[in-house]
């Protein structure tokens, strides 16, 4: 199959599957344990069903939202994800760039192949940046320092992350970053001459936000999950977090907060938002999913912080729940990736292309003009 003719995540999914070497495929795909939280994060969105209203009389329909002050021309964005340079070589350059042509935010991580200074300079829409808080502090200040200069709009601090998941699919491959060559990656390679032809002839892969203080992950090869556990404070606390953001003093989010009681914190903690989130299913699995917390911690929250339901989302219809819910945004990180290893930024493009063509067809069915309109009584819960 062609890009072009991708019409859902799943098509994009099977052509990265066949693109990648099985372990970075299963690295993007896997997640923790029985990978229970990482379906249900789907799954959940089938548990209510919209109600639309008719003959509303439409003239346009309007995508539009604010998020962090932010302004997004579409109300689904590309949230952080690590290690892009080894899906496409054109990594976090391509998600980018196909971001800012559909006004929507761009979230690069600590553990981005793309430096902070790169991607300050490249595109104008707002950018979000990822911080893991490290043991390392002098690493943790020096990103928030680096985003400070590149003009980043907004930080996410990922709290969800304090220990390595169990990701079983990359202990049975052997998953590392950098890729460690041994004889079973060779072959993966081999049998995928199109990523290894490339991947060798590009610039050399590296974690610029990382290797001025460390060199796990960009020499030394570990595992995701080690680097977490090795590398990641396990100490951060709520004076942790709001020390960060005092330092970083712009927009400021929670990546990873999944119950009422840590919301009302964050919003304590002067949090302009938090993102309502378990890692794609990949930290600990049975835990609940964004969908299913999303009403009780907007009702908590909603009307002092920005909600963002991060996760699972693989069709407009989704997006037009969680914004019914109350959150002010959605973001996801497999719904582009598959795209990206497939194709690079024309397979980010088609990929976003596709959701906002359903968003706004979604919108359009539904009777409604623009997002604020998208709300609890439009939604009905199945017993
Ligand atoms: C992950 C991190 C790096 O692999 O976001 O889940």
């Amino acid at each position: 199959m062609r890009i072009e003719r991708c019409r859902n995540i799943d098509d994009f999914r099977n052509l990265a599957k066949r693109r990648l070497p099985g372990p970075i495929f299963h690295y993007i795909d896997g997640a923790a344990d029985d990978e229970i939280t990482r379906r249900r994060n789907t799954d959940a969105y089938d548990q209510c069903d919209l109600v639309p209203n008719v003959l509303a009389g439409l003239n346009g329909v309007d995508l539009s939202t604010t998020v962090m002050g932010q302004k997004l021309a579409m109300p689904l964005f590309c949230a952080p994800t690590a290690l892009q340079r080894l899906f496409h070589h054109d990594g976090e350059r391509a998600v980018a760039r196909a971001a800012e042509k559909f006004g929507t935010m761009f979230g690069i991580s600590s553990l981005g192949t793309v430096s902070i200074e790169e991607i300050g300079a490249a595109i104008k829409t707002p950018k979000m940046f990822q911080l893991y808080f490290h043991k390392d502090r002098g690493l943790t200040n020096s990103m928030i320092d680096r985003c400070l200069a590149a003009n980043f709009d907004c930080m996410a601090l990922t709290v969800d992350t304090i220990t390595g998941g169990n990701r079983e699919r990359d202990l049975r491959t052997g998953f590392t970053s950098p890729p460690r060559l041994t004889l079973n990656s060779l072959v993966s390679f081999a049998l995928h001459p199109a990523w290894a032809f490339n991947y060798f002839t590009h610039e050399k892969f590296d974690l610029p936000q990382l290797n001025t203080h460390v060199q796990e992950g960009s020499s030394i090869s570990v595992s995701v999950s080690d680097y977490f556990s090795n590398m990641l404070d396990p100490t951060m606390s709520w004076k942790d977090a709001e020390d960060v953001r005092k330092r970083w003093g712009r927009p400021f989010c929670l990546k990873g907060v999944m119950s009422v009681e840590d919301a009302k914190r964050a919003v304590d903690i002067g949090a302009n938002a938090i993102m309502v989130s378990n890692h794609g299913g990949r930290q600990l699995d049975g835990s609940r999913s964004p969908f299913d917390q999303l009403a009780e911690i907007v009702d908590a929250v909603g009307d002092k912080i920005d909600v963002i339901c991060d996760g699972g989302i693989t069709r407009g219809t989704h997006v037009l729940k969680a914004l019914a819910v109350g959150a002010k945004a959605c973001s996801g990180g497999r719904l582009y990736l598959y795209a990206l290893a497939a194709a690079g930024q024309a397979g980010v493009e088609k990929a976003l292309s596709n959701l906002r063509t359903e968003i706004e067809r979604d919108m359009m069915l539904m009777g409604c003009s623009n997002v604020s309109e998208l709300t609890r009584d439009k939604l009905r819960w199945r017993k």
